[in-house]
């Protein structure tokens, strides 16, 4: 695979890439009030350094209190471990997960679960309802948990076609379904509510996205699609500043899972803070998206073009990135390879000037979805 890999760099080794100190790494970063330890990563934007909260707090801002024992805990069905705590499946009723969380902050609590509601009542099919929150008997009643509704299916983690899950990915045309409604989705988040609120999910990482083989036939999509985890959302009012700030994070993981969807094989991330992302992308995209060591670090959007993307890529991305399988299950593979092109061209130019926090750049995410749509009419229908 490393060989494969290698082949693919080569693809790109006539690019042009100035030497260290042209001048090529010491441009500033094209939002040069950000400082060097704020700039975002491929997936995150930096955060801002929240103030110490309350422990607990009385008002329970529409969100049920329920109490502990009609939401026991099934400690024999672990769902999975967070960074707060356990996630299992409510006793005697297999429908509902309960969250635990460690940390006693109410106010996050509160968050994710008012974040729950909200989005279930805005859009039922892609969330999870919160049916309450409460203290468990633990730590003298400090630690709290939340009850949620339990999404179906397996983590687009691993339904991935690398696992070769029954029930995950095992044809592109799955794979494009997916994101296409991905797509859908964070388009959803894009658009104010009836009080002209936006709500971004800002932490789309596979883990926090549910994937169901869709039970009836006459279903449009193949498969279910349901986001979980509302730990790090963020609900802001049209017209704010963060708007553009939140709409660039979610489109740096549309990027990600693109990768993700096609070519799990090659690549993946790993979140701890002293990795960073680009360095885990697959070889040819590196020399693209490099972060330079000079200060004010720059990312390279500024001599990037989506052609110049799509001609280092188009090639090895096929031949040598995407899942081996895939590769087999066009109708038309050439035109199939081309539009894959075109789409990375265009994709990772604006995860590169996303990346930047670049001002002007406003994510065209219903572009992608129709590319999307396109490319999966190019894919055989067994
Ligand atoms: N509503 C749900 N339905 C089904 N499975 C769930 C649900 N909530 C959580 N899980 C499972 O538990 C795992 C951890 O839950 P969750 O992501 O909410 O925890 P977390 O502590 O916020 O995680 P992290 O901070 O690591 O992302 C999920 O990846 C998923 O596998
Ligand atoms: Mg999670």
């Amino acid at each position: 695979m490393r060989g494969a890999l290698a082949g693919l760099a080569g693809a790109v080794k006539d690019m042009p890439r100035s030497p260290a100190g042209s001048g090529y790494n010491d441009e500033p970063a094209a939002n040069s009030k950000l400082q060097p330890q704020q700039l975002p990563t491929l997936l995150h934007s930096p955060r801002k350094a929240s103030p110490s909260k309350p422990k607990k707090q009385p008002a329970f801002q529409g969100v049920a209190e329920v109490s502990w024992e009609r939401f026991l805990p099934d400690y024999n069905s672990k769902l999975g471990t967070g960074a707060y705590g356990g996630v299992y499946s409510v006793q005697g009723n297999p429908d509902q997960v309960v969250k635990l969380f460690d940390r006693g902050d109410w106010n996050d609590v509160m968050k994710e679960s008012v974040f729950a509601q909200d989005m279930k009542a805005r859009d039922p099919s892609h969330y999870v309802d919160c049916l309450g929150v409460g203290n468990s008997p633990d730590d003298d009643g400090n630690k709290l948990f939340a009850v949620f509704e339990r999404a179906a299916g397996i983590t687009l983690h691993s339904a991935a076609h690398r696992f070769h899950s029954g029930d995950g990915v095992s044809h592109v045309r799955q794979a494009l379904d997916i994101l296409e409604q991905l797509t859908s989705i964070m388009i959803s988040m894009t658009k104010p509510d009836r009080e002209g609120q936006l709500h971004f999910h800002l932490d789309l990482k596979p883990e926090n996205i549910m994937i169901a083989k869709a039970s009836a036939k006459e279903q449009a999509e193949e498969f279910q699609v349901t986001l979980i985890d509302y730990g790090v959302v963020r609900t802001s009012k049209v017209g704010d500043a963060d708007v553009h700030d939140s709409a660039l994070q979610v489109f740096r993981w549309l990027g990600w899972i693109f990768l993700w969807m096609l070519a799990s094989e090659t690549f993946t991330v790993d979140e701890s803070p002293d990795k960073n992302p680009w360095e885990q992308l697959p070889e040819g995209f590196k020399p693209f998206f490099k972060r330079s060591d000079f200060r004010p670090p720059a990312y390279r959007s500024e001599k990037l073009s989506p052609q110049i993307l799509q001609d280092a890529l188009e090639e090895g991305f096929y031949t040598q990135v995407m899942s081996a399988a895939f590769r087999k299950q066009w109708k038309s593979p050439d035109k199939a390879k081309k539009k894959i092109g075109l789409i990375l061209g265009d994709l990772f130019h604006g995860v590169a000037l996303a990346s930047d926090c670049s001002a002007d750049f406003m994510p065209d995410f219903q572009k992608f979805r129709d590319d999307f749509v396109e490319l999966r009419q190019l894919a055989k229908n067994d």
